[in-house]
């Protein structure tokens, strides 16, 4: 299924020195509908409740992650399972002059996670980078165990050798948005994925 979807931005007009705001119209193909994420979701929090986690902290990566956050602990909740909830807001980019991405922690969590399990929860995995250093992090700090959950992984693409232990999807390599994924800020309202036609 294909949707229009309308945005807001803002460009840039050099001549007023002003930023101009505009909406904008997408084209969205769906690849995962609402209920797809919502059946993958189920699932994942059953394998998750039988991976017997201890003292279960789960540390969402903001902002992609808040939408398949927010489902999925509702999801746990319904396996029986209450888990304490923290947000890291990480940043990565690309340096030009080095062949390797760098991740700025943002927003730090707040609680100890020493001796305590943690599972850690991104949008989507792709070079690697984001998780990896979030994982390298919680375990310096003396975490047991460190797991990961994404909605999507993107196979083939890992710069850093990491792997999820709870997929949502494999997607195909396409610049997917929606269920919190952006392009340029935009789109992460969607309750489907999908990709910009
Ligand atoms: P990486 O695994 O460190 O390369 O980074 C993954 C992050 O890049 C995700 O958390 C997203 O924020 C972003 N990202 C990667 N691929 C896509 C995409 O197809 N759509 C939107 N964001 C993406
Ligand atoms: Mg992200």
């Amino acid at each position: 299924m294909v949707w229009q979807v309308f945005a807001k931005t803002a460009i840039w007009i050099a001549s007023s020195g002003a930023f101009l705001p505009m909406n904008i119209s997408h084209k969205v193909k769906s690849l995962y509908s609402a209920d797809q994420i919502g059946s993958r979701v189920e699932a994942i929090a059953e394998d998750i409740r039988n991976a017997e986690l201890r003292d279960l902290l789960v540390v969402a990566v903001l902002k992609g992650s808040f939408m398949f956050a927010a489902d999925l602990l509702r999801a746990l909740h319904r396996q029986g399972m209450n888990p304490q909830v923290e947000f890291v807001h990480l940043s990565s980019y690309l340096d030009g002059t080095v062949s390797q991405g760098h991740v700025t922690v943002l927003k730090d969590i707040e609680s100890d996670v020493k001796g305590r399990d943690v599972l850690l929860l991104d949008d989507i995995l792709e070079s690697g980078r984001t998780l990896a250093f979030a994982k390298d992090l919680l375990s310096a700090r003396g975490a047991s165990r460190v797991l990961l959950a994404v909605m999507l992984e993107k196979p083939n693409k890992r710069a850093v050798q990491i792997e999820a232990d709870f997929v949502g999807f494999r997607c195909p390599d396409l610049f997917v948005v929606g269920y919190g994924m952006d392009v340029a800020h935009n789109l992460r309202e969607l309750p489907f994925i999908g990709v910009v036609e």
